[in-house]
């Protein structure tokens, strides 16, 4: 009986895909820096290029330490098929250029990245998409929102950056009664958190620069699907609509972050819930948002959709944006930076910093607030984070 489990999700994330005796030995896999691959025959050049052939062909298109990187990231996400990319904004780039088509409908939720904002809400409009942004947190907008062209609903949950939790399961049923495909960005919760593909999500995507990569020391980007949905991308998005090919090396470092994505998962989770609790209780903060707080207006939803509530949390002081100004001044321990997922604790404004792109009225539209302090919890020792946080509090 034994023998036939499946092996563990932390032995898959350090073993998945990658057999030393094929690699003389070497325990970890090689880095292939070549950008072009050498054929034995002109007809077997012509035949890989027919698309007759599987082989290695060209950089821009695959490497092998990239294909181990994207078996690896499929499995853990449960999906058929993977593709990485340069960055996480090359794996969205590529999948809705690819897939999306003038007058095709996009339904989005509204609270997302700023630059995927940006990429969805203005530039797809100017080439003929009609894009919906809705609060997908309540389902019957998504009801409201689908007509006969919509073909894809995308959302991040946790939402980026106010943690609101989208239901993927209701979500992505409503899309497929319409024959709408559902894509959700699971950068913040992981696969060790949240597999999006059980709850029925069509596609996954991924900023690797955060969790996976764990390291704050490397950009890349993933998608997870169907084979026949990587494969379109593959030879379209990332082959001539925007090139956005990972560097050999930077999907190493990928490789080697994943392998510890499990354990340092639940410490950033650890971190996080007991930052929150300390600032739920502090007399200078009005609001504090956390998927593993009882407080969070999905909290419920969050513990039957994630295993873990992640690293990210988000909060808000009475006194606003000059307060949350002045917190972040004070701040000794925790760095003042933006992007997240990393082993340092760090604290952003989103209102003048990522998300700058939702100018005016659309901040409060969209269910973001000018005050919001965003806060990637990271692996330090939590008395330090506490007391770090705690002392910026006073002094603020
Ligand atoms: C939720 C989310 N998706 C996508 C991205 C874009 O990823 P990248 O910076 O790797 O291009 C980010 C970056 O912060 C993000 O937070």
């Amino acid at each position: 009986m034994r023998r036939n489990r499946k092996p563990g999700f932390n032995t898959r994330a350090i073993h998945h895909g990658h057999d030393p005796a094929a690699h003389q030995g070497a325990l970890e896999h090689p880095v292939y820096m070549t950008s072009t691959y050498v054929f034995d025959s002109a007809e077997e050049a012509a035949q890989t290029f027919a698309g007759e052939r599987e082989a290695f062909a060209y950089g821009r298109t695959k490497n092998p330490t990239q294909a181990l990187l994207e078996e690896r990231i499929a499995e853990l996400e449960g999906a058929e098929a993977g593709l990485v990319t340069a960055s996480g904004m090359g794996a969205i780039a590529s999948l809705l250029w690819t897939y999306l088509r003038p007058g095709d409908g996009l339904v989005a939720h509204h609270t997302l990245y700023g630059n995927s904002y940006t990429l969805i809400a203005k530039e797809l409009p100017e080439f003929g998409i009609d894009v919906r942004l809705v609060d997908l947190t309540e389902p019957a907008n998504l009801a409201e929102a689908l007509s006969d062209t919509t073909r894809m609903v995308y959302c991040e949950t946790p939402a980026n950056p106010n943690l609101d939790i989208v239901d993927i399961g209701r979500i992505s049923g409503l899309a497929r009664e319409a024959g709408a495909i559902t894509v959700v960005d699971n950068t913040f919760a992981t696969p060790a958190g949240q597999r999006p593909l059980e709850s029925g999500a069509d596609a996954v995507i991924h900023s690797m620069t955060k969790f996976l990569g764990g390291h704050s020391d490397v950009l890349a980007g993933a998608l997870v699907g169907s084979k026949a949905l990587v494969k379109d991308v593959r030879m379209r998005g990332l082959r001539y609509l925007t090139g956005a090919a990972i560097a050999p090396l930077s999907a190493f470092l990928v490789l080697r972050g994943m392998k510890t994505l499990g354990v340092r998962l639940e410490r950033h989770s650890d971190n996080a819930l007991a930052l929150a609790k300390m600032l739920e209780s502090h007399p200078k903060v009005r609001k504090v948002r956390y998927p593993g707080l009882p407080s969070h207006p999905q909290h419920a939803l969050s513990e039957r959709q994630m295993s873990l509530p992640g690293g990210l949390l988000a909060f808000e002081l009475r006194g606003g944006l000059e307060a949350g100004r002045r917190f972040l001044d004070k701040l000794t321990l925790a760095s003042r930076a933006v992007s997240l997922g990393g082993c340092e604790t760090l604290a952003q404004h989103p209102a003048s910093m990522t998300h700058t792109s939702y100018r005016g009225d659309a901040l409060a539209r969209f269910g973001l607030s000018e005050g919001l302090i965003r806060v990637s919890v990271g692996l330090e020792d939590i008395e330090d984070l506490t007391d770090d946080f705690a002392g910026a509090l006073d002094r603020a």
